[in-house]
């Protein structure tokens, strides 16, 4: 049996790993230790096993020397504190990580199994010791395309997203909250009166969101009731971090950076609390049927639907609304555009939080349990 340390379960990401973890039954099969920043000594959680050591220090690298496994959902600036030291001290063991700190270094493999159990294999064979998650949009955008990019069918992909507050962290989703919180309040009455005058209610709305004592010490601008077309910080090149992401992370995903799809799109923030949606206009390699696309689409993997692009189904089936909480991806919208035959639109939705952080991290753990 694995001895597994866990970092950072206590976070956002860390929580949905544990929850995930507890479903599937996954502490029976390794030696679980839990580590702090801050509480050590205090009792590790309850995973329904006996036996299962205090907190321990985050950043005794003596201990963590005793394990086989970390998983860490501690953030980055953890793991540019501890990785390095860590090897330092002849570590051989996996480092299962969340945060992107890693992710495009060339000792490391960004993981994503439905997608790309072949590199993980060729990695594990070679002896890679570090397995990183993948940004989120870009790994639910891989599991909706899954089929397409195991075919080869994709020559450019050019998403754009609807990304969820839950992306910028959890004091976000709260603010999120207390901005629509204050919207409403700045017209409750004449929401209560329906005769009221409806630009009436958008001027004090929109006063209110432009006042200074609104809420927006995390996102810096309002979200609630608009939007923020700016993810992550600045590059040189006029792109975000976010959209260069896409480009780097989904190419380094599949093993071919040396012979990338070209993907590039504008990110965007909006009001959803925790799936992000992405818009996607592809050029397909060859012309093919919808049916076909639709049926290639749906057989990759257990994870992606594909929902008929009729109003109904997608208003239902294809929102945020519907597919948090969930590990389901759904696609849709996916037609011909009048661009020419190789030319498809497809919209696609999923949980930041579940495939687009925890869900990678708990696999990759299983599989060094193989
Ligand atoms: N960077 C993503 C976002 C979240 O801001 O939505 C995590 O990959």
């Amino acid at each position: 049996m694995k001895r597994v340390g866990l970092i950072g379960w206590r976070g956002m990401v860390g929580s949905v790993l544990m929850q995930r973890m507890r479903e599937e039954n996954d502490f029976a099969d390794i030696e679980p230790i839990f580590f702090t920043t801050s509480q050590a000594g205090k009792p590790a959680p309850d995973v329904g096993k006996e036996g299962v050591p205090a907190l321990q220090d985050a950043f005794d690298i003596d201990t963590l020397k005793t394990l086989d496994v970390v998983v860490t959902c501690q953030g980055g600036d953890y793991t540019s504190a501890v990785y390095q030291k860590l090897r330092d001290a002849g570590w051989q063991g996996y480092w299962i990580d969340a945060a992107s700190t890693l992710r495009m270094v060339d000792h490391s493999v960004i993981v994503l199994d439905p997608v790309n159990r072949n590199v993980i294999d060729d990695a594990l064979a070679k002896g890679v010791k570090d397995y990183v998650g993948g940004n989120c949009t870009v790994s639910l955008m891989m599991l909706a395309l899954g089929g397409l990019l195991e075919q080869d069918l994709i020559e450019w992909v050019s998403p754009m997203t609807y990304q969820a507050a839950s992306g910028s962290g959890a004091q976000n989703m709260r603010e999120l909250l207390n901005q629509m919180g204050e919207l409403k309040d700045a017209v409750s009455d004449e929401l209560a009166d329906p005769s009221s005058a409806i630009l009436e209610i958008d001027r004090k709305v929109t006063d209110t969101m432009r006042s200074d004592g609104f809420p927006t010490e995390h996102f810096e601008v309002p979200l609630a009731g608009s939007l923020i077309p700016f993810i992550d910080k600045q590059l040189d090149n006029g792109m975000s971090k976010e959209e260069w992401k896409a480009g780097v992370e989904t190419n380094k995903i599949l093993g071919r950076s040396d012979n990338p799809i070209p993907i590039d799109g504008i990110c965007v923030r909006i009001g959803a609390m925790r799936s992000h949606s992405q818009a996607l206009t592809i050029k397909l390699k060859k012309d093919l049927p919808v049916s076909e696309i639709e049926s290639i689409l749906a057989k990759a993997n257990d994870w992606v639907k594909v929902v008929p692009n009729e109003r109904d189904a997608t208003i239902r089936e294809l929102t945020p609304a519907k597919v948090t909480g969930t590990l389901s991806v759904p696609i849709g919208r996916i037609r011909k555009l009048t661009m020419g035959p190789e030319y498809i639109s497809a919209f696609t939705v999923g949980d930041q939080l579940l495939w687009g952080a925890a869900e990678p991290l708990r696999r990759m753990l299983r599989i060094l349990q193989e």
